[in-house]
């Protein structure tokens, strides 16, 4: 079945009390926007356009980071949810197939629910998506009767009976995309709002003779993000639920509660994650392998039976191939990590690729920025690189070779040698005994002074 969406993202969120649009706040680590778009994508439709306003241009350039698929037009000024749908009729009134309209701030719709609405399409030219709320509030209320629709009147047009109705619309809305935009194209703004509601078009199709139908949720699924204390909750909500689904799909934590989730982040079946771990934007970590305490891993993946950790971070481009140690106070960014490489103390390794079974020692830095640009290091298989050892950028390391701890790296070091950039070390016997005899008494003579 052909799919579109339409997600409204042009509000302004005044409620937020920020100069950032509502709709780029980040919930897991992305903007509460790819929430939405995660969704809709994993229908596999043929279009999503984004309906922009308020920070348009910022709007937009987060839907291009989510995919270049992603279109986008600009409602301005903003009439209503109606009037927000209609400016996608430019790029969607002539598409086949199913069109369902999403909201950008409201981050837990399911597919399985939309899937269930495209399903109740058959039954209905028009489903909407309702639920039980707990409090009502001045959510729209459904005019129902069953499955079927009458009409949806907002909280400002309801009359006491209706708000006593509790069956709220969540604003999610699935119709024939031509169906959607003949209906919009008769909506008027006679309310109280002076808006263009996009929930007139459930009495349109009625008086039309089409038929109108409800598809129930749970009212969590529907959460909408008006305010930064309903982005903490939503955050909580998202947590909660990542944590659960990683320990049902076979993954080891610890300490769940302490443990952070990106919306992107892919964890394999037997992983172990430790306590306090904090997952940032695209992290795969593959089966088996172990995230001690205290990691904050970002733009990174790391492969089967690799050990991270405790304490160690990883940045965006680290790559780390199987039983790969990286240890405590190890930073990795933008580098390669061949099978079973060891950085297992206290090192930073950025820009770099190192070869299979090389062995990293302590206090290890790849010295990768001049001031100006960033140079790359390159380190063969099975490699030595001495405690302390400083790689000063571009510079390559030959296969076997090994380097003095303390070493200065400035110059390429060939496969198999061994390579001493330090002062060599000089013994004077017995002056300690005498240097040490020297200061105590400058040191007994200020005490008598005073
Ligand atoms: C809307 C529904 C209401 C439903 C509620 C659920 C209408 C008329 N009402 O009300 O029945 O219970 O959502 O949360 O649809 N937007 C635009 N352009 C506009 C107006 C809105 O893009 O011109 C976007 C907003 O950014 C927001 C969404 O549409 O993401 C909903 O708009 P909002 O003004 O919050 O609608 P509600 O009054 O909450
Ligand atoms: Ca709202």
């Amino acid at each position: 079945m052909q799919v579109s969406f339409i997600v409204l993202a042009a509000g302004q969120g005044t409620r937020m009390n920020s100069d950032l649009p509502k709709v780029l706040h980040p919930l897991a680590s992305a903007p509460l926007l790819h929430h939405a778009l995660t969704a809709g994508q994993s229908l596999d439709p043929t279009h999503i356009v984004v309906v922009t306003g308020h920070g348009a241009e910022a709007v937009a350039k987060a839907t291009r980071n989510f995919d270049d698929g992603v279109s986008c037009v600009v409602q301005e000024p903003q009439l209503g949810t109606a009037h927000a749908v209609a400016q996608a009729a430019p790029l969607l009134g002539d598409v086949a197939g199913e069109a369902i309209v999403l909201y950008a701030d409201t981050p837990f719709i399911r597919p399985e629910t939309l899937n269930a609405m495209l399903e109740a399409r058959a039954r209905h030219a028009v489903v909407v998506l309702g639920f039980h709320a707990k409090e009502p509030g001045r959510y729209g209320r459904l005019i129902a009767e069953g499955e079927t629709l009458a009409r949806i009147t907002e909280w400002k047009d309801a009359t006491e009976v209706e708000r006593a109705i509790t069956l709220c619309n969540s604003g999610v809305v699935c119709a024939e995309a031509k169906t959607l935009f003949s209906l919009i194209a008769e909506v008027g703004n006679a309310n109280a709002a002076g808006e263009y509601y996009l929930t007139d078009i459930v009495e349109i199709a009625r008086r039309r003779g089409l038929s109108a139908g409800v598809v129930l949720c749970d009212e969590a699924e529907t959460l909408g993000i008006n305010t930064r204390s309903q982005l903490a909750e939503a955050e909580a909500a998202f947590q909660a639920r990542a944590r659960a689904e990683a320990l049902e799909n076979g993954v080891t934590l610890t300490a769940p509660e302490t443990v952070f989730f990106a919306l992107d982040t892919h964890v394999g079946r037997d992983a172990l994650i430790g306590p306090n771990v904090i997952f940032g934007p695209g992290v795969t970590v593959e089966s088996g392998a172990e995230i001690k305490g205290f990691c904050h891993l970002e733009g990174c993946h790391i492969s089967r039976g690799a050990t991270v950790g405790p304490f160690a971070r990883l940045r965006p481009g680290a790559e780390l191939a199987e039983d790969v140690h990286v240890g405590n106070f190890v930073e990795i960014k933008n580098a390669i990590l061949d099978e079973g490489v060891k950085v297992g103390h206290l090192s930073y390794i950025g820009d770099a690729d190192v070869g299979e079974g090389t062995n990293i020692g302590a206090g290890t830095v790849t010295c990768n920025y001049d001031g100006v640009m960033k140079h790359r290091t390159r380190i063969g298989r099975h490699a030595f690189i001495g405690s302390d050892t400083m790689l000063v950028a571009p510079v390559v390391i030959g296969d076997g070779a090994m380097t003095g701890s303390g070493s200065v790296i400035t110059e390429d070091v060939p496969a198999a040698a061994v390579a001493l950039a330090r002062a060599r070390q000089v013994n004077k016997p017995d002056l300690a005994t005498r240097l040490f005899e020297r200061l105590r008494a400058v040191k007994a003579s200020k005490h008598k002074d005073s």
